[in-house]
């Protein structure tokens, strides 16, 4: 089920304990301060970052704080259930707080490589960071082999999304963390690629998406009816 929308609003709609696994890469600042809760973020360039990188081939919705969705995402996650959540470098720390203010207990930090790097004087970043989590008691990954570095590399060149991340690494997360005919939940789905990996492997869907185009894409390329 696709729901183009604001997930702050659509989140409420989603029955308490319904969803088996959240897999998302939320918006957040890219060049002001990290998406403070504390404060309005600023908008200068991260320390290190050179002016190749300022805020190119952003997206418009991006200023919303973990505080407005984890208290939901907490409530629809079936316990134990198991959360990915994507973010970078300068929002990290205060996921991390978030997440664990909301409830959730992390498991671990994992890194999946990128081939479109960030110019940056101190170690050009080519990874991102997803932090891994659950709600309720511990309960272990199906594939117990797999490392926390993933080498799946980012879409690069002509893209759906100017964020779009690989199908294949949504793919692992959600072969590691669900079962077959699970409900996976992505409430900032972008141009699809959860949904992509979810319905390839055979479980159902929701994803919410606040911008119109990328709403598009993503049916499109999900080849399903949206629901509007
Ligand atoms: C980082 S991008 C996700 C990109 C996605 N991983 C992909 O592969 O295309 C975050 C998305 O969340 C959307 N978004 C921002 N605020 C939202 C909101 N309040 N409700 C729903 N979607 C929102 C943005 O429009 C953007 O497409």
């Amino acid at each position: 089920m696709l729901i183009l929308g604001d997930s702050r609003e659509l989140l409420r709609t989603v029955p308490t304990g319904s969803v088996d696994l959240i897999v998302t890469d939320p918006p957040y600042p890219t060049i002001g301060g990290g998406n403070s809760e504390s404060g309005t973020p600023g908008h200068r360039r991260p320390s290190g970052m050179l002016a190749s990188n300022n805020a190119k081939g952003g997206f418009e919705h991006n200023d919303i704080a973990f505080r407005e969705y984890l208290h939901d995402l907490f409530r629809v996650l079936k316990d134990p259930g198991h959360i990915y959540l994507m973010t970078n470098f300068l929002n990290l720390e205060e996921a991390m707080a978030q997440l664990r203010r909301h409830g959730f207990k992390l498991h671990n930090l994992l890194t999946a490589k990128k081939q479109n790097v960030t110019p940056n004087r101190w170690y050009m970043k080519n990874a991102e960071y997803v932090l891994f989590a659950r709600k309720g008691a511990a309960f272990p990954i199906n594939n117990m082999g797999d490392a926390m570095c993933h080498d799946w590399t980012n879409p690069v060149g002509a893209k759906s999304h100017p964020t779009e991340k690989s199908v294949e690494l949504m793919e692992r997360y959600i072969l590691n963390s669900s079962q077959p005919g699970d409900v996976v939940l992505d409430p900032f789905m972008g141009s699809g690629a959860t949904g992509i990996a979810a319905r390839r492997n055979g479980r159902r869907f929701i994803g919410f998406e606040i911008d119109p185009p990328y709403f598009a894409t993503a049916c499109k390329r999900m080849g399903v009816m949206p629901c509007l």
